[in-house]
């Protein structure tokens, strides 16, 4: 039915395609799946520029990532965000080393692999006939079949329709690079776009789909302390909590931990809150049990929360010299 589109697909990618790209130069599923999962939230260029060969020149095998411990992981993936990426690549490592499932079902029950990524892994790994669907592949989709309302059941079926099941490969990586390259969102190149024939949308493709309604995002006041103990080591707790589990953290608190110093304030931006800190400094005369130098500390996985405050304690820390006066 598409046999001209899909044909002109080819032609697109074998002279525009981002050919160049490691997970696209590799069979090895486990460089794919590391791929895709670093791809969820973050950009290519990030990923490429610095995450993706350290982490697997760090873990060059699904085997290596099943043996190493959490933290080890954690901190291969420190910056990147969306720490849950990270512990469920883990566990999906030690559920299944030496390699990754071959089948859509199978790779979609492991934690972390969702639909999405599941095709892709299939698509990308195995060559399997199945569509893709990343946030540019869906504005790409709801464009060419004009369609308004955002709905995902949808647009896995047009998806399915419009899949060219003779060369699966080349036609899932195509519609990424059109997507990000072509069918921008505020932006497009209709006259290059291999779909410009069956696209119902290209008149006016700023409709499709419709706009989401942004919310407004809370803001999250909060304490951080900063405690020296006798040994001139800083109080640090491991974080039990879903959001950021497994990266240490220092003491917090949603009031002023008004015995101490206040040194300053950091910002960070969330997805679904915004949070302003305040951070204090404070000696204690006991040692603790949970304490670590400032060097550990750094070279511990921890948040991007921790790192702001770290660089503003740092930055400060000859004002507070006297607030520091055990010896290490
Ligand atoms: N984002 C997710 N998967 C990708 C791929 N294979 N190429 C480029 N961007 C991607």
């Amino acid at each position: 039915m598409y046999k001209e589109t899909h044909k002109k697909i080819q032609e697109w990618y074998h002279i525009n395609g981002r050919h160049t790209l490691p997970w696209r130069n590799s069979s090895d599923s486990y460089k794919i799946y590391l791929s895709e999962i670093m791809l969820q939230q973050t950009q290519v260029k990030t990923v490429l520029e610095r995450f993706y060969f350290p982490f697997l020149e760090r873990f060059p095998t699904l085997n290596s990532l099943a043996q190493a411990n959490e933290a080890e992981v954690l901190k291969m993936w420190q910056g990147l965000g969306y720490y849950q990426r990270a512990r469920n690549l883990h566990k999906c490592a030690q559920l299944s080393a030496p390699t990754l499932p071959k089948t859509v079902q199978e790779l979609q029950a492991l934690p972390g692999i969702g639909k999405t990524t599941a095709h892709a892994i299939a698509a990308f790994a195995y060559h399997t006939k199945v569509p893709i669907l990343d946030a540019n592949v869906k504005r790409l989709l709801y464009r060419i079949f004009a369609l308004v309302k955002r709905d995902e059941k949808v647009l896995w079926k047009k998806a399915e329709q419009l899949l060219d099941t003779n060369a699966p490969y080349i036609y899932n990586q195509a519609l990424m690079d059109i997507g990000s390259s072509i069918c921008k969102p505020k932006q497009t190149l209709c006259e290059e776009c291999p779909f410009t024939t069956i696209c119902l949308g290209k008149k006016n493709p700023q409709n499709y789909p419709d706009k989401k309604v942004s919310k407004k995002v809370p803001i999250k006041q909060l304490h951080y302390l900063i405690s020296i103990d006798k040994h001139n080591k800083l109080i640090t707790s491991k974080r039990e909590q879903r959001l950021l589990e497994g990266l240490w953290s220092f003491p917090q608190s949603t009031q002023a931990f008004e015995k101490a110093t206040e040194i300053g304030h950091i910002k960070h931006a969330y997805t679904h809150f915004k949070l302003e800190a305040t951070i204090y400094l404070e000696n204690v005369t006991t040692a603790h049990k949970k304490a670590e130098t400032l060097t550990t500390l750094i070279n511990l996985p921890h948040s991007k929360v921790e790192e702001k405050i770290l660089i503003l304690f740092k930055s400060q820390s000859d004002q507070f010299q006297s607030l520091m006066e055990h010896p290490q």
